[in-house]
């Protein structure tokens, strides 16, 4: 099982459109895959048409209660095939709070998902914007990181606390995170994007993903309407950017696999 994060701490860059496209089109070739909705605002979730009400959510995975619910049980098929979802709901916005003081809750997904390891070939966790329990337990869990940036001056800042947060967190892990920034909300039109995208390249290299993602506002009406992009016939130009990223991934996944080794150059 193969398990890709998603996440920035900053808001609105498409992290959760990122994650329902790459994971519906992983499910469409063929996989078996789990969508993880770790954002209280359920924003994947009410994308892919699932909802927590009496069904349960990440949020009972911690046993906040003393009873922890195993995530078989929580997980939701959506109306796409081979497409399932464990979904989120808005009391997992008080789980800082309540877990603040407790030791070993950063393993709490990983451990989760570790029993769901014959049941899925690929999971996507979508992560919220903020950096607490949810986000360390997502990035925790996974092999590998994908971090949305939105080409505007703004998301830069964003970008640099979230690479900061990742170095703290990978202390912890004991090893590096592989990861890649992916340009998001492009618009060659203007100056500034065109700017942002060559700033980030000229900053981090190859950790940039070749693929960009373009604006495309078809991408808010299949969002709206619950179908993920890459079926969207309207979202033509989003769609077929998410097929040459997930098709760049996959490569870069291959080529980490096959040299089977965790070289530090790679883990960058
Ligand atoms: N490439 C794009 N072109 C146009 N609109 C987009 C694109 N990507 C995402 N959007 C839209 O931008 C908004 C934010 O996207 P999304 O919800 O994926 O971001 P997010 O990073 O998950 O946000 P949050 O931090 O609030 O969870 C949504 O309305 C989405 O439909
Ligand atoms: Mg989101």
């Amino acid at each position: 099982m193969r398990i890709w994060a998603i996440a920035n701490q900053k808001g609105g860059v498409g992290k959760t459109t990122t994650t329902v496209s790459l994971g519906s089109l992983l499910a469409e070739s063929g996989q078996r895959v789990l969508l993880v909705d770790m954002d209280p605002h359920a924003s994947l979730s009410g994308y892919v048409g699932v909802e927590s009400v009496g069904g349960g959510s990440v949020y009972d995975l911690f046993g906040v209660n003393g009873d922890v619910v195993e995530a078989a049980s929580l997980v939701q098929a959506t109306k796409f095939e081979r497409l399932s979802v464990l979904p989120a709901s808005p009391a997992m916005i008080t789980l800082d709070r309540q877990l603040g003081a407790r030791s070993g809750m950063g393993l709490v997904l990983s451990t989760s998902l570790g029993m769901l390891a014959n049941d899925f070939d690929y999971v996507l966790i979508d992560c919220p914007p903020t950096l607490g329990v949810l986000m360390v337990n997502a990035l925790a869990a996974c092999q590998r990181m994908l971090i949305p940036t939105q080409t505007e001056a703004l998301a830069l800042a964003g970008l640099g606390r979230m690479l900061r947060s990742l170095s703290m967190i990978e202390r912890s892990r004991g090893m590096p995170l592989r990861r890649r920034i992916v340009p998001t909300l492009f618009d060659a039109r203007t100056h500034a994007s065109r700017a942002c995208l060559a700033e980030l390249r000229e900053t981090h290299g190859d950790l940039v993903t070749q693929t960009v993602i373009p604006v495309d506002t078809q991408i808010r009406e299949a969002s709206a309407t619950g179908v993920p992009l890459a079926w969207w016939p309207a979202a033509r130009r989003g769609g077929d950017a998410y097929r040459k990223l997930l098709q760049e991934l996959l490569a870069l996944q291959a080529a980490h696999e096959a040299s089977g080794d965790a070289r530090a150059e790679d883990a960058a």
